[in-house]
């Protein structure tokens, strides 16, 4: 794994956009792994400027997502269909037509979570996934403990999971309690991964991220096997790291 890093959220927001907008230059029909959250909004913010300065189109670009909550409507503010149209695709010239977030409200999850497979398979594979980090190690809403070898699938969240996600609903009860998440298997098939990781709460996630064997009870562990990650974290990410 590669790691860059930098003085703090606006440095990495700034790197992780030259970043993704280079590999969106530099490939014919780029398709990105996309991922909500708060660690990717400035990442967002950046690319909306630089798409402004017609530096980047999106003309050409396919997106998934990393995941959905199960139970919640495109139209609800909560749902990430709603942040991924408020953050960035309301600000870009990509067509929606392209972009592809599982739906939490299909009738036949599980059917959605093979289809959602085949779109990406369909696509030609993923050639950039971003990712975040939870403070328990997960990726996508793969908790501790899930197998490697798991598709995109319907996953239970974790209770602190929950809790860290209750502050963007009126009461933690409104939290769902499941996903769909892109399984890790899936996002290791991703030609490249870009791992953001950024402030103190996560301080704990990288030093271990850094320092573990591999293994499913951390499932950002598996990225260790993965030939081309590269990993942006703030001087905030590394306080635990440097005092190692
Ligand atoms: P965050 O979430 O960016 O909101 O911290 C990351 C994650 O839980 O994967």
């Amino acid at each position: 794994m590669k790691i860059i890093q930098v003085k703090d959220y606006d440095a990495l927001s700034e790197r992780a956009c030259s970043f993704l907008v280079e590999r969106i230059n530099e490939l014919e029909n780029p398709v990105l792994g996309l991922a909500t959250g708060s660690t990717p909004e400035g990442l967002y913010k950046q690319i909306i400027k630089k798409y402004n300065q017609g530096e980047v189109s999106f003309q050409e670009v396919k997106t998934f997502n990393l995941d959905e909550y199960v139970g919640i409507e495109k139209t609800d503010p909560n749902s990430y269909y709603y942040f991924m149209k408020d953050k960035l695709f309301d600000h870009i010239n990509i067509s929606l037509d392209n972009v592809r977030i599982p739906n939490g409200v299909a009738p036949d999850l599980q059917q959605e979570c093979e289809e959602y497979e085949e779109a990406i398979q369909a696509a030609g594979g993923i050639d950039i996934q971003v990712l975040g980090i939870g403070a328990n190690g997960h990726i996508g809403f793969n908790e501790p403990g899930t197998p490697f070898t798991c598709r995109t699938q319907v996953a239970n969240l974790e209770t602190s999971t929950i809790e860290a996600n209750s502050r963007f609903f009126h009461s933690i009860e409104e939290v769902p309690t499941q996903a769909i998440s892109m399984g890790i298997e899936t996002i290791m098939e991703s030609k490249e991964i870009l791992l953001l990781i950024s402030g103190e709460n996560k301080a704990e996630a990288l030093a271990t991220l850094l320092t573990c064997d591999v293994t499913e009870e951390i499932p950002a562990s598996v990225l260790k096997k993965h030939p081309n990650v590269t990993i942006i974290a703030d001087e905030a990410a590394y306080s635990v790291m440097n005092q190692l």
